[in-house]
C-alpha cells in the first residue's frame, strides 16, 4: 500500500478540486464537478466536467485531470480529490474508477462538498478485484511514492 499524501497535500488537493469546478462546462446537468490529483512527480492536476450536446461524449472531471496528468508524462496518481458544490459527496462513477486504476490502484481518493460532509477511501475499496494492466501482461505503473 502506497503511503498518504500528508494532510498539506490533502488540504491542496481540495482546494484544487474546488477550484477547478469553476471551470465546469456543464449546461446539460448543470452538474458542476471539479477534481484534483497528486501525481508520482508530487505535481498537482486539476480537472472539471466537459459536456458535449452528443450527451454520450460528457468527461467527467477526474477523468479530465487524469488525462492531463497522463499527457504531462505522468504515469502514478497517489490520490485524487472530487468536488461538487452538493450538501453531500459525490463518489467517482464507474467509468472514472476503472480510470484512476490504470495509475493509482491504491490511490486516496476524497469526496468533498458545501457542507462538513466528506468521504475519504481508497481505489482499491471502491473498485475491487479491478481489471487492469497486469491481465495484459503489462506491469502496473509502481504504487505512489510520497513527495512532499
Ligand atoms: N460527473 C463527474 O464529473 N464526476 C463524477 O464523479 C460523477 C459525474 C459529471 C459527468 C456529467 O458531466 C455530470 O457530472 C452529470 O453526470
Amino acid at each position: 500500500m502506497p503511503v498518504p499524501p500528508s494532510a498539506a497535500v490533502r488540504r491542496k488537493l481540495e482546494k484544487a478540486a474546488r477550484a477547478a469546478a469553476a471551470a465546469s462546462y456543464s449546461p446539460y446537468s448543470k452538474f458542476r464537478v471539479g477534481a484534483a490529483l497528486v501525481a508520482g512527480s508530487g505535481r498537482i492536476y486539476a480537472g472539471c466536467n466537459v459536456e458535449n450536446a452528443s450527451y454520450g461524449l460528457c468527461n467527467c472531471a477526474e477523468r479530465t485531470a487524469i488525462f492531463t496528468a497522463a499527457a504531462a508524462g505522468e504515469r502514478e496518481v497517489a490520490a485524487i480529490a472530487v468536488y461538487t458544490p452538493t450538501p453531500a459527496p459525490t463518489m467517482p462513477c464507474g467509468a472514472c474508477r476503472q480510470v484512476i486504476n490504470e495509475f493509482g490502484p491504491g490511490a486516496l481518493v476524497i469526496s468533498v462538498c458545501d457542507s462538513a460532509e466528506r468521504i475519504e477511501t481508497t481505489l482499491d475499496a471502491l473498485l475491487p478485484a479491478a481489471f487492469g494492466p497486469r491481465d495484459l501482461n503489462v506491469p502496473q505503473p509502481p504504487a505512489p511514492r510520497r513527495r512532499r
